[in-house]
Parts: C-alpha cells; sequence; structure tokens
C-alpha cells in the first residue's frame, strides 16, 4: 500500500501555503478559555455585535419558505440589482448586475489574485497587510511586493508605490480602511494611485471590506475615478460593516467579461450562495432599520477606538494615533520585547491576547494589532492589565541615547 505523506501535495502550489495565523490565534485562545483561563481577546477580526434582525428575520423567512437548494450561481438577481443601486448611491460606482457577483469577500480576493496573477508576476501590497494576500499570491506563482506605509499614518504614499514597480509588477492591492492599521486613503492619494496605475498598466484589486466603518473621513472607491472601471476588481461584503461574518457572503464587481470569468471559477469551486442567506443581505440592502442599526454600530464603535487609543497613549512604551476606520489599531511599541515574544508575554502574563505585528509585515516587529470589535469593560479591564504586565520593562534606547553609549 502507497503511504499518503505530505509530500503528496504539489510543491510548487504548496510550499509556502501556512495556516492563517489569525485563525491559529484564535484557535489558541478557545484552547486557552476552555482551559478556564480569563483570557480578553483583542484579536478577533469580528464585531462582536449580533447581525441586523432585518437580516435574521428575512434568513428566517427564506429558510420557512423552503428556500434550501442551488441558488442562481452568481447570486440572486434582486440581490445583484440592489447592490448596484448600494453601490451607485454610496460608491459613486456605475455597475450593471452583469457586473456584480455575489460571492464571500475571501473568496473575491482569492479568484481576482489566482486570474490575475502567473508565475514570476509581482503584486505590490502595502507592509503592513492582511495576513491572507501573501499565501495567496505565492499560491498563483507571484510574488508579492510590499510599499512600506509611513508610520505616522500609515499612509501609503503614492511615490512609494510607483518606486516599487517593476517592468513584472501586474496588480496593485489596496485596502481601505485598511486591517491591520485602520488606515484609510485619501481621494487625493486614490487619484494619484489611479494615475499611476493607468501609466503603467496595472491592474488594482481594492479591498473594501471595512468600507461603512469610517469614523473621521468619507470612503471613496478607485474603481469610481476616471479610467479605473476597467482595471479594478473591487471586494466588499456584509461581514464587517453588518456584522455578518458567518454568513459567508460579499460581492465581487469589475468589468463584466472578467466578472464572467471570475463568475466561472465561483461556480466550479462553491456553486453559490446559499439563498437564504441572501435573503438576509438583500434585506440589509432594502430595510431602513438595517441602515439605521449599521450606523449606531458605528457610532459605538467609535467610543470603544476613542477608549483604547487615549488609554494606550498612556501606557508608556506604546504610542497610538486614533485610526479613521475599520475596528484596529496598530500602536508602535518601543520594549525590548518585540513582536511575538512581546505577544507571548501579554498572553502569559496579562491573559490579553493581541496580535503581532509581525504577522502583517516583514517591518513590523515593533507594532501590535488590537481589534476593538469588544465591549468597553473588555477595553478597560485590557489595557489595565496591559499596563500591570509592562510595569518596568525595558524600553529600546532611543537613537540619540543609543548614540550615546556606543
Ligand atoms: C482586509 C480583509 N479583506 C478580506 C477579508 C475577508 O472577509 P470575509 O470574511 O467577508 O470573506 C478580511 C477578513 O478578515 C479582511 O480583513
Amino acid at each position: 500500500m502507497r503511504l499518503l505523506t505530505h509530500r503528496s501535495l504539489n510543491p510548487s502550489r504548496f510550499a509556502a501555503l501556512t495556516p492563517s495565523s489569525t485563525i491559529a490565534a484564535n484557535d489558541r485562545l478557545q484552547a486557552l478559555r476552555a482551559a478556564g483561563k480569563d483570557v480578553l481577546s483583542f484579536n478577533v477580526g469580528e464585531p462582536d455585535f449580533p447581525s441586523p434582525p432585518p437580516a435574521v428575520e428575512a434568513a428566517r423567512k427564506s429558510l420557512a419558505q423552503g428556500y434550501t437548494k442551488y441558488a442562481p450561481s452568481m447570486g440572486l438577481p434582486a440581490l445583484r440589482s440592489a447592490l448596484c443601486e448600494h453601490l451607485r448611491d454610496n460608491n459613486g460606482l456605475e455597475l450593471n448586475p452583469d457586473q456584480v457577483l455575489v460571492t464571500p469577500a475571501k473568496f473575491g480576493v482569492f479568484a481576482t489574485i489566482l486570474a490575475l496573477i502567473g508565475e514570476g508576476d509581482e503584486v505590490l501590497l502595502s507592509d503592513p497587510s492582511w495576513v491572507s494576500y501573501v499565501p495567496i499570491i505565492q499560491l498563483a506563482g507571484g510574488t508579492p511586493v510590499f510599499v512600506k506605509t509611513r508610520t505616522s499614518g500609515f499612509v501609503l504614499d503614492p511615490a512609494d508605490v510607483e518606486a516599487a514597480i517593476s517592468p513584472r509588477t501586474r496588480l496593485l492591492i489596496l485596502n481601505s480602511p485598511h486591517n491591520p492599521t485602520g488606515a484609510m486613503v485619501s481621494l487625493r492619494h486614490l487619484e494619484q494611485l489611479a494615475d499611476i496605475a493607468q501609466r503603467k498598466d496595472l491592474w488594482v484589486l481594492s479591498d473594501e471590506i471595512y468600507e461603512r466603518i469610517a469614523y473621521d473621513s468619507v470612503h471613496h472607491s478607485i474603481a469610481a475615478l476616471g479610467g479605473m472601471a476597467e482595471r479594478t476588481l473591487t471586494v466588499s461584503g456584509f461581514s464587517k460593516s453588518y456584522a455578518m461574518t458567518g454568513w459567508r457572503i460579499g460581492w465581487l464587481t469589475g468589468p463584466a467579461k472578467m466578472v464572467a470569468r471570475l463568475g466561472a471559477l465561483h461556480q466550479h469551486a462553491l456553486t453559490c450562495l446559499p439563498a437564504f442567506v441572501q435573503a438576509g443581505a438583500l434585506a440589509v440592502l432594502q430595510d431602513p432599520a438595517a441602515a439605521q442599526y449599521q450606523k449606531d454600530m458605528v457610532a459605538t464603535l467609535r467610543q470603544r477606538r476613542d477608549l483604547l487609543v487615549s488609554g494606550l497613549q498612556r501606557i508608556e512604551g506604546f504610542a497610538c494615533k486614533a485610526p479613521a476606520g475599520a475596528f484596529y489599531v496598530f500602536p508602535e511599541t518601543s520594549f525590548v520585547l518585540r513582536g511575538t515574544a512581546l505577544a507571548d508575554h501579554l498572553l502569559e502574563a496579562a491573559n490579553v491576547a493581541v496580535a503581532p505585528g509581525i504577522s502583517f509585515g516583514p517591518t513590523r516587529e515593533d507594532h501590535i494589532r488590537l481589534s476593538y470589535a469588544c465591549s468597553s469593560g473588555v477595553i478597560a479591564d485590557g489595557l489595565d492589565r496591559i499596563a500591570e504586565a509592562m510595569v518596568g520593562a525595558d524600553l529600546q534606547p532611543r537613537p540619540a541615547e543609543a548614540t550615546a553609549t556606543s
């Protein structure tokens, strides 16, 4: 009998494919809690709010009416039309239903990268970035090329993007509001990036999954800018903006021909999204109560952001500004203890789970990511625990002190 081992995997495809660090951290958290540890989590990338009641009610009704069979593969016609209207009114996108594929946002990212990237192609993305882009780029045979954002405000400088372009660059990934920093790309920078994409003939993957969680700035879609509709695939969804992570529903929009091709991949991989899930999503777009629910959620998140940021600013060793969107902060740390060792220390000494910055970008050893999609009580307790665990911790010498002693 032949033994099936890991060597059976296709090495060119799976060599670089490691499990998601954020999912692994969450599994670890659950195991600690199951063992009776009182761990406060700042690790989870999902709002703690229940899904909007109109969505739950519509899905329940749809199930009761027997919508449990295969649904139209590209999405219910009513939902595709409602998305066109929603994206026209909120994002300035002019789309026909054949430019909309109803699919989980994560699959939209996967399909886009797989379709556009081949062996040796380079993909530009910001350092730091969401953890799933790199493995997917590598799976497709491409090379991720990080463009470091300016630490103050995590601005992705268009001049830095242009400087990173080579003859092999094919795709630029944008993510605004941003995971893990909460930064948002300004309209002025989007216009400059759009100009670069057109001059250098790049595709753009615009990941807008946090689009409705914006506090101080207005969210803009790059596909709405002149000349960008034909070279942009936009991915977004209900998960984060509407507290519907477990529903696994979102959308991908772009040029009709590309959407049809990516839709073929979706058909062969996923077939369709469940009809009752799509009915719930449609209710979110159509019921004003869901829109109000969403606004209230953002108002609460803003209070939590302010609580967490002001608390971190009071603890020596953390530097942090209030981000404009999403529900993450990415403070810079100046402890001698760095990266994964710092995250481990906070877990062991304070029972506080955070994500090490190094998971998100190669130069982010001196950052941690905290999600504030948890209650104010958890935030206040967590801040106390962090402060206590870091009392007296050694700080890195500042550059001037380093020179003085060397
Ligand atoms: C930046 C970013 N894009 C895409 C996704 C995937 O979203 P979904 O869970 O709706 O597929 C996530 C989820 O964490 C994310 O943070």
